[in-house]
């Protein structure tokens, strides 16, 4: 798929086929996370990839909002992949901490490289981080980012209509509308 194929048809989906996801192409999604920036290159991220029914179930319990397709999602997918941040690996600058930024980054860089692949995903940020700490095994001093769902979609709507460009994008100065 060319690069704004992939831009265009990424959307958070929440229902999945039961379909494995091809290996090679799992390969392809890690590498494409592996090739993200970060802070100082300091990597300072984990990613934990489950494909075990009885883990992806207790996931599927960690998710805020139980009764949303989120955590139904994460059950379904063939493949759920948890971000995790290491803050004491990230800068920290002016109260701003960079982890966060290392794996968001790390994220989308995974959610396109599934796109361009054919498979669908949704991140989800509302969850128990204690709880998805305790279903994985993941260190206290480890920060539970995200969590997305990998597999084949079931959903055919298009992407939600782009924004008014003028509300977010400007030009020279703040508040002063981008025109080109
Ligand atoms: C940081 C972040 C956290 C999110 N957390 C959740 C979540 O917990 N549950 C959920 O259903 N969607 C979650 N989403 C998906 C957004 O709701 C979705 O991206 C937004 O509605 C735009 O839709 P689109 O992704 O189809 O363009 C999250 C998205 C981001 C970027």
């Amino acid at each position: 798929m060319e690069f704004y194929e992939v831009i265009n048809a990424r959307k958070s989906i929440k229902s999945f086929k039961s379909d494995p996801v091809d290996n090679t192409k799992l390969e392809r999604i890690v590498h494409a996370t592996m090739m993200s920036p970060s802070w100082k290159n300091n990597t300072s991220y984990k990613l934990v990839m489950i494909d075990d029914l009885q883990e992806k179930k207790s996931l599927a319990e960690t998710v805020r909002n139980r009764g949303a397709s989120a955590a139904s999602a994460v059950v379904t997918a063939p493949v759920v992949a948890v971000m995790v941040g290491d803050p004491n690996l990230s800068g920290n600058m002016d109260d701003k901490d960079f982890y966060l930024v290392d794996s968001a980054i790390a994220m989308e860089h995974l959610i396109l490289a599934a796109t361009a692949e054919g498979y669908g995903t949704c991140w989800i940020g509302a969850l128990d981080e204690d709880r998805v700490r305790g279903v994985l095994g993941i260190p206290e001093t480890y920060r539970v980012v995200a969590m997305t769902p990998i597999g084949v979609t079931l959903e055919k709507e298009a992407h939600l209509p782009e924004k008014d460009k003028k509300d977010y994008i400007f030009h020279n100065r703040w508040d002063s509308p981008y025109q080109h």
